[in-house]
């Protein structure tokens, strides 16, 4: 048999005999030690490399429980707002179980890779002139007159199957991290991986909660500035978010982990993607990037995960992301004629800009 999340965390999960595995080879996703970085700031870190999943990001984890729960409930249509990829992820396993996916998302306003996986696995798109959150308002309010099957984080089943990132990191390490750096929009993965550390701690007096660290977009940080932002900005497009939905559970994991909400410039992400390229080989998307942006930050004014195990959750892959890596990334190629004395003088004295060169 195939391992799945489905068959192997069944127990933990709300499967029932009646409920159909769905699954597109979701979750087990690697676990990588860091290199380089581990080295320079004295302590043991590790990538959790969503980008690994199925349609590139974490969101499968919680889509084949949702998905499985709305076959279970004879739904045939599901809906979702997205930033992007919720609605791959949607659309992907709604392809493959010929349910009608329908997504609503802020036009001009989601990756090019993300729109073109919902385009791919042929779902309806349906581009608003307004943010992420007025997309979701939206969802809320027509899903039950439409009987559409909401797959948002909104969804309980969505936060069910994400808690299978906790299980994971636990399984491998044989123990919990001390720390856990992780981007923060909707706020639903950052309370799913508190609910699944908290269902492992009660099987397991050993177990300890890691830190959990949610990292923001400076101009996208509601959570951090403790108030609701109408208009959110930040080149991270995945958490442009004025209003997580998940905002109370997020609190909650915060306070019982001693953990705590951080933000980062757009600045600060770009150089945290280019470092985990360049220093990890890991291209992971700008929002991912921000659980080392906001780690480079704690460090700057906290010494306490030194010699601690600290996990960074990379939610998704750097490809779906092509146009903002594109704009800082480009000056780094050197051009040269076909000639080979030419491409070898390119070799010996060429020199790749500065990566932010042009675009700050
Ligand atoms: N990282 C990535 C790559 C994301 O796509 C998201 C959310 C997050 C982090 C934040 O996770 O919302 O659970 O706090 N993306 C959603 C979407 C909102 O529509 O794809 P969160």
């Amino acid at each position: 048999m195939t391992k799945t999340l489905f068959n192997h965390y069944k127990n933990l999960l709300p499967i029932t005999s009646k409920t159909p595995e769905v699954t597109l080879g979701e979750g087990f996703t690697p676990l990588v030690k860091s290199n380089n970085l581990s080295e320079k700031y004295d302590c043991e870190i590790f990538f959790k490399l969503e980008g690994c999943n199925p349609s590139a990001s974490f969101k499968d984890r919680g889509m084949f429980m949702a998905v499985s729960k709305a076959i279970e409930n004879k739904k045939n249509k599901i809906i979702c707002a997205s930033t992007g990829n919720t609605s791959a992820s949607a659309a992907a396993y709604g392809a493959r179980y010929n349910l009608e996916t329908i997504v609503i998302i802020p036009s001009g306003k989601i990756a090019l890779g993300k729109l073109l996986q919902a385009m791919a696995y042929g779902a309806k798109i349906i581009s608003i002139k307004g943010n992420f959150d007025q997309a979701l308002n939206a969802v809320r309010e027509i899903s039950d007159s439409l009987n559409l099957e909401i797959v948002n984080s909104i969804n309980p089943f969505r936060l069910e199957g994400q808690m299978t990132g906790a299980f994971e990191i636990v399984d491998e390490l044989g123990s919990n991290p001390d720390f856990q750096f992780m981007p923060v929009g909707n706020a639903g993965n950052i309370s799913s991986y508190y609910k699944g550390y908290k269902l492992y701690k009660s099987k397991n007096n050993k177990l300890e909660f890691p830190r959990l660290i949610g990292i923001q977009a400076e101009n996208s940080a509601p959570l951090v500035d403790k108030k609701i932002v109408t208009s959110p900005q930040t080149i991270a497009s995945a958490i442009r978010i004025g209003n997580p939905a998940s905002s109370s559970l997020a609190l909650e994991a915060i306070t019982q982990t001693k953990g705590e909400f951080l933000k980062v410039s757009d600045k600060q992400i770009l150089e945290a993607q280019s470092l985990l390229a360049k220093k990890e080989g890991i291209f992971c998307e700008p929002a991912s990037a921000a659980s080392l942006a906001g780690f480079l930050k704690y460090a700057e004014s906290n010494k306490d995960y030194k010699g601690k195990k600290i996990v960074f959750i990379l939610t998704g892959n750097g490809l779906k992301d092509p146009e903002v890596a594109q704009k800082y990334l480009s000056s780094d190629i050197v051009k040269t004629t076909s000639k080979v004395e030419d491409i070898s003088n390119a070799i010996i004295s060429g020199k790749s800009k500065s990566f932010f060169s042009k675009f700050f």
